[in-house]
């Protein structure tokens, strides 16, 4: 059976089982918990910063420009990468993150206020513009992307926004800049991984960070049942000993390491 066949299956079935498991505020008894439904979950956007995302990225679904776009990720087909023509609102309108969850980055940025920010997998930028937008001016935000032209893209997007300089944008594969993000960046506070959708790099990304994390660090997985294989990480890392409290919003999970918590898995209905 084709991939992309084997990978509608999996998310339809992913799905329903989400729908069958998740559960809403009234069942979440940790105060912790509880905070994180509220604060994340329920909060709104602030009107300002929703009208300058929602302009950014409309233009961005009307930019009919053409650009060469090198996939390093799971669509290069376990190729190191493959190059392909695509228009500029073909990315924004194939890869951004929705308003409904780039809302979650900027809730959880916002209320734990993390100083050091890292991104995998800028793409056209608009999931770095919520973290942007929420994150304190003291704090440092690095986004990594792979191919050079699409983050040609954010950087002006950026400029649009009135952040270019308060995010530093890295460009080239993971792997290799990666270990430059962190020599800046000792330790890091938030990390959103939202690029390569595949297994053995999800789980190496996160085991390169661990030596880098603390107790209030957190992580936050996009497209979490993308796959059969993302499915897989995700059970890997939120059973990992570090981890004590995971939440599956089934598109996107987040995982908290505070020591303090009690060990829980919830499936949350968002
Ligand atoms: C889903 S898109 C990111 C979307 C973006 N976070 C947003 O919501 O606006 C994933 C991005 O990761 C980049 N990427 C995938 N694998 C990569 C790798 N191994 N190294 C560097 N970049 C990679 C792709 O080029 C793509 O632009």
């Amino acid at each position: 059976m084709p991939s992309n066949i084997l990978k509608k299956k999996h998310q339809v079935f992913q799905f329903f089982k989400y729908i069958s498991r998740s559960r809403s505020a009234h069942s979440v008894h940790s105060p912790f918990a509880y905070d994180f439904y509220t604060n994340i979950l329920k909060n709104k956007i602030s009107g300002q910063d929703r009208k300058l995302i929602q302009r950014i990225r409309s233009k961005g679904l009307k930019n009919r420009n053409i650009i060469e776009h090198t996939d390093m990720g799971a669509g290069s087909g376990g190729k190191t990468y493959t190059r392909k023509y695509k228009r500029v609102s073909r990315i924004v309108k194939n890869t951004a993150i929705s308003h409904k969850f780039g809302e979650v980055l900027y809730n959880l940025v916002r209320h734990y206020r993390p100083q050091n920010i890292l991104e995998f997998g800028t793409a056209a930028g608009i999931s770095t513009l919520y973290l942007a937008l929420a994150r304190t001016e003291d704090s440092q935000l690095v986004t990594m992307e792979g191919c050079a032209e699409t983050a040609t893209v954010a950087r002006s997007n950026f400029k649009k926004a009135h952040v270019k300089n308060d995010i530093q944008l890295l460009t080239g594969n993971f792997a290799s800049v990666l270990p430059v993000a962190m020599e800046q960046m000792p330790r890091i506070d938030l990390v959103y991984i939202d690029g390569n959708h595949t297994k053995e790099p999800m789980l190496e990304y996160f085991n390169m960070l661990l030596p880098h994390v603390h107790n209030d660090t957190i992580f936050v997985l996009d497209d979490i049942h993308w796959s059969g294989e993302m499915t897989k990480a995700w059970d890997i890392i939120r059973n990992n000993e570090q981890v004590t409290l995971s939440i599956d919003l089934f598109r996107m999970g987040i995982i908290f390491l505070k020591k303090e918590l009690s060990s829980q898995h919830l499936i949350l209905r968002y």
